[in-house]
């Protein structure tokens, strides 16, 4: 028979497991394992009814009493654990807002880019249009009409990509001369940066590069408009102490024909012998250009006894090279982040 000595024992068990629970959980298994449907007590309790009258009182105080105690314990025990349980919870999902975020990388501008975006803007500033045209290209608009006819010499000189037939990787901005002067009347003043291909590879020739033409159709044009404009554009790239100079050159598509030199911004156009960017010359090499050859503005029907046109076509990687004083042209399309990254 249940004796209070027994009900004290259970009590004093219980109270001992309350204050050892560490979590919760533990606390809940307390509870069960002494105010559970099968608990000690609860048999006790449930034996009342069969008890001598005189038991029946004591026993049900005393389970009463012990119940009572153990259910204020855990209710205070229950309410420490969780107030503990929270703080740990808070603690370790804390976000430090003073940590450094997570940073994205930026992309930045190719470096023959920011050569083609520099020019073009000063001719757009000048009052040029911007065109642009296909990569693939007529043999007609890339040789024929720029009188370069077909079995002509200067054809085997350029390298090209034969697609099919009639077709090839233009070799040059130039058709964009023709395409420009096809479809308007003139005055006509634009640029045609693109993508031009040919068959070479070296340090300082890849078999894609980009080109920048330049056409102005108008009349009275000669060539001193000619070189006022290119002198005018080589202060905007190099800066206004630049000095120029124009070679006699030859092109199928001019007549005369020149190239402009810039004096060397390494070495002050002085040709220091140890110059690294011209290497001693004092000059850089740095267009071809000359006046529209008439039978090309005849060829578009432009009357060449009303019209006169002057026109060029620079490579800006090659100047992207001597501004950032890059040696190996390969790698600016290689796509080594390690290199593009640094402009
Ligand atoms: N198309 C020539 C080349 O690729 C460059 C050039 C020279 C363009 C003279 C011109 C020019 O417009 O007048 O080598």
């Amino acid at each position: 028979m249940a004796s209070e000595g027994r009900i004290e024992e259970i009590k004093r068990a219980a109270l001992g497991e309350i204050s050892a629970a560490t979590t919760t959980d533990e606390l809940e298994a307390v509870r069960v394992r002494y105010l559970g449907r099968s608990a000690e007590l609860t048999e006790i309790k449930k034996s009342i009814g069969s008890l001598p009258a005189e038991e029946r009182k004591v026993v049900g105080k005393g389970v009463n009493v012990a119940s009572g105690e153990i259910e204020r314990d855990l209710q205070s025990r229950r309410e420490e654990l969780a107030a503990a349980e929270q703080e740990a919870r808070l603690r370790a999902e804390a976000v430090d807002v003073t940590l450094p975020g997570v940073t994205r990388e930026r992309g930045s501008l190719h470096p023959s880019l920011r050569v083609v975006d520099d020019i073009v803007d000063f001719f757009v500033g000048l009052g040029y249009g911007v065109a642009e045209g296909p990569e693939v290209e007529t043999d007609y608009y890339n040789f024929t009409a720029l009188n370069i006819p077909p079995g002509h010499p200067a054809r085997g000189m350029q390298d090209t990509f034969f697609l099919d037939e009639g077709l090839v990787l233009r070799t040059h901005t130039s058709p964009g001369q023709i395409r420009t002067m096809l479809t308007r009347e003139p005055p006509v003043y634009v640029v045609v940066p693109g993508k031009v291909y040919r068959r070479d590879s070296d340090p300082t020739h890849t078999p894609m590069f980009h080109q920048i033409e330049g056409l102005a159709v108008d009349r009275g044009l000669t060539l001193a408009h000619l070189k006022g404009t290119l002198a005018a554009m080589a202060r905007h790239v190099f800066g206004e102490e630049v000095g120029i100079r124009l070679r006699p050159s030859y092109f199928q598509f001019t007549e005369p024909s020149v190239e402009l030199d810039v004096s060397c911004f390494a070495c002050d156009g002085r040709g220091d012998p140890d110059c690294r960017v011209c290497k001693g010359a004092g000059w850089l090499e740095m267009l071809g250009a000359g006046m529209v050859d008439p039978a090309v503005l005849s060829e578009v029907g432009y009357d060449p006894e009303e019209f006169t046109g002057f026109a060029f076509g620079m490579g800006p990687d090659r100047m992207a090279m001597t501004r950032y004083g890059i040696s190996d042209l390969r790698l600016f399309f290689e796509g080594d982040l390690r290199f593009l990254e640094q402009f």
